[in-house]
């Protein structure tokens, strides 16, 4: 149950009515495990245990297996993300140019690691491969927003945006 929730808990069990309906969808359908994970990422922005535990039911597939499909893509999560998704380049010429720092800088101001989601839940720190910008290279993204030839300087005030 989503504690966070503003609707008492109405849209919980909605988008657990969704997923019953796209596993339904997905039944008979051979390797339809994915697409059912997929949507449920869709829905939640995460992979919840307890949605998990209704698609291993409905599909008659191991915890285990499931387990070990979603981990094996990064698009999967398991911990709920952040408000914002700060993605740091770790591509050859964002690292070059100092993309580390930027990862450095981001895990003190922010008290998270990579790959991790801060206690206030705002953001979330992932390093990514090239994002296709190696010209403004190191390149962060935090949303939809690019910046581009930035230092570990700058940080802070990009935070602030954000405030
Ligand atoms: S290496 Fe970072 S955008 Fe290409």
């Amino acid at each position: 149950m989503n504690q966070n929730c503003c609707c008492g808990g109405k849209c919980v069990d909605e988008r657990l009515e969704k997923v019953k309906k796209v596993i339904e969808e997905y039944k008979t359908v051979k390797g339809g495990l994915i697409p059912v994970l997929h949507k449920i990422q869709d829905i939640y922005g995460y992979l919840p245990e307890d949605v998990l535990k209704v698609v291993s039911q409905e599909l008659n597939i191991p915890m285990a297996e499931i387990f070990g499909v979603a981990s094996f893509y990064s698009y999967f999560s398991f911990e709920p993300k952040g408000k914002y998704i700060i993605r740091v380049c770790l591509g050859t010429a964002c690292y070059v140019k100092g993309a580390q720092g930027l990862i450095d800088r981001l895990c003190k101001e922010l008290n998270v690691e990579v790959g991790k989601t801060t206690a206030d839940g705002k953001f979330t720190l992932e390093a990514t491969r090239c994002l296709g910008a190696c010209g403004l290279a190191p390149v962060m993204v935090i949303g939809e927003k690019v910046y581009g030839r930035i230092t570990p300087d700058d940080i802070p005030n990009i935070l602030k945006e954000y405030e």
